[in-house]
């Protein structure tokens, strides 16, 4: 069974949301699926996990310079090595994302190969597109 980790920075509770539905539709369609925060992941876990889903919460000044939260900066320079992973980001946001899911590229650029997709929401259900991209990854 391949298996899937979801590691979400939340700090009202939507990404957290957002990222339990990513893990409720992957294990629907028969991945081992785990939803953490960014404090609770363990090396080991990521070592065993086929796909990484990255989520932080969209910060900005809502139409300009959107990027992570410090702790979720932080949590990506600690990351190790993800080149064999297929690595997927995620956000949630009210407006817009604009810069977000590049800043979040660029401060784990040094390990991983490519980011897959990238996953926005403004409320915390998976949409039909995001279902089928879902789909399309795990084929
Ligand atoms: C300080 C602050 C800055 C924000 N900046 C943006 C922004 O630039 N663009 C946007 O669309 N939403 C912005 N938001 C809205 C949040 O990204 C949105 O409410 C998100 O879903 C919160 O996620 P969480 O509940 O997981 O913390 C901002 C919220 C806060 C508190």
């Amino acid at each position: 069974m391949k298996q899937a980790l979801i590691i979400y920075q939340s700090k009202t509770g939507t990404t957290k949301k957002y990222g339990f539905a990513i893990r409720d539709y992957l294990q629907s369609l028969n991945i081992e699926a785990k939803a953490i925060p960014v404090q609770n992941y363990t090396l080991e876990e990521i070592e065993n996990a086929d796909y990484v889903f990255l989520g932080c919460w969209t910060s900005g000044l809502f139409i300009i310079l959107q990027h992570p939260d410090k702790i979720w900066s932080e949590f990506a320079q600690k990351l190790p090595d993800l080149s064999n992973k297929k690595v997927v980001l995620f956000t949630t946001y009210k407006l817009l994302t604009g810069s977000m899911f590049r800043n979040m590229e660029k401060q784990i650029s040094n390990k991983i190969k490519r980011i897959e997709l990238t996953f926005k929401a403004k409320n915390t259900v998976l949409s039909e597109k995001d279902k089928k991209e879902l789909q399309n990854l795990i084929s």
